[in-house]
């Protein structure tokens, strides 16, 4: 796969792209990511990108031309032009999944006030990371670039994502690690006694409850099995004593 990240300030992924997991996967060809600079596409004196907003308002917007310009020299009939925004859709595991079956994934990054909206004829879809605005869509596009690279064949183990919060619609189950007993608080003693069947009845019962407790919305959204149905009944009755 790879990425190709359109911004205005390159320098901010330094850093990100470097280091642990993406780092690691750039260096073993798991992924190619790219940062490609704006401004090197402006047609415009003193390499302006932005302009003033017809009828009146603050901030500056980013011009059609060399944003244009920068997709339509990079982009193939491969590829997938994706708008950071707080107006996208809302980010999900699921979307990370189906978009690590994509090629080519060019994202770009809105700064200042935003996009002349004609941009948005060339965009393919449009991505927002939560209800909330930040000044520029580079953070969202290193939250994007993350949770797809995490998820490439090979890039961790393939079990370090399958229980994560989402990957099957639940949040994940509670983990601990040595010592058994820390200052008096102990590990559940099921998760040390080796019996795997038993672990993975744990696992599923305590992502369950973390999910009614925390997320309730993610249980009306799912279509419970008959044995999920039962824990879940079990835990409401734990939970209300
Ligand atoms: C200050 S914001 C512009 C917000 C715009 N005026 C609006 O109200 O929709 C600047 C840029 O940051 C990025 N951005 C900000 N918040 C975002 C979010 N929640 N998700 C994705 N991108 C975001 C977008 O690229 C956006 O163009």
């Amino acid at each position: 796969m790879k990425i190709d990240i359109i911004t205005l300030f390159p320098n901010m992924f330094t850093g990100f792209l470097n280091e642990s997991i993406i780092g690691r996967a750039i260096k073993e060809n798991k992924v190619e990511i790219n940062t490609i600079n704006l401004r090197d596409f402006t047609k415009e004196k003193h390499g302006h990108v932005d302009d003033t907003p017809f009828g009146g308002g603050a901030g500056m917007i980013l011009m059609c031309q060399p944003v244009f310009d920068c997709i339509n020299s990079i982009r193939t009939s491969d590829s997938m032009v994706i708008m950071m925004t707080p107006q996208g859709c809302q980010f999900k595991q699921s979307i990370a999944k189906e978009l690590t079956l994509k090629n080519h994934l060019i994202l770009l990054c809105g700064h200042y006030e935003g996009f002349d909206e004609r941009i948005r004829s060339i965009v393919d879809l449009e991505l927002s990371i939560g209800d909330y605005v930040l000044t520029g869509g580079e953070i969202p596009a290193m939250a994007i670039t993350d949770s797809i690279v995490r998820l490439l064949d090979g890039v961790i183990e393939d079990d370090s994502h399958e229980y994560d919060s989402y990957s099957n619609w639940m949040l994940e189950h509670p983990q601990y690690t040595k010592p058994r007993n820390y200052n008096g608080l102990e590990v559940p003693e099921v998760l040390c006694n080796g019996n795997h069947k038993e672990i993975e009845k744990y696992k599923l019962k305590e992502s369950l409850r973390r999910t009614y407790l925390r997320r309730p919305d993610l249980l009306e959204n799912h279509k419970l099995s008959d044995e999920e149905k039962l824990i879940l009944d079990g835990i409401i009755k734990e939970e209300k004593c």
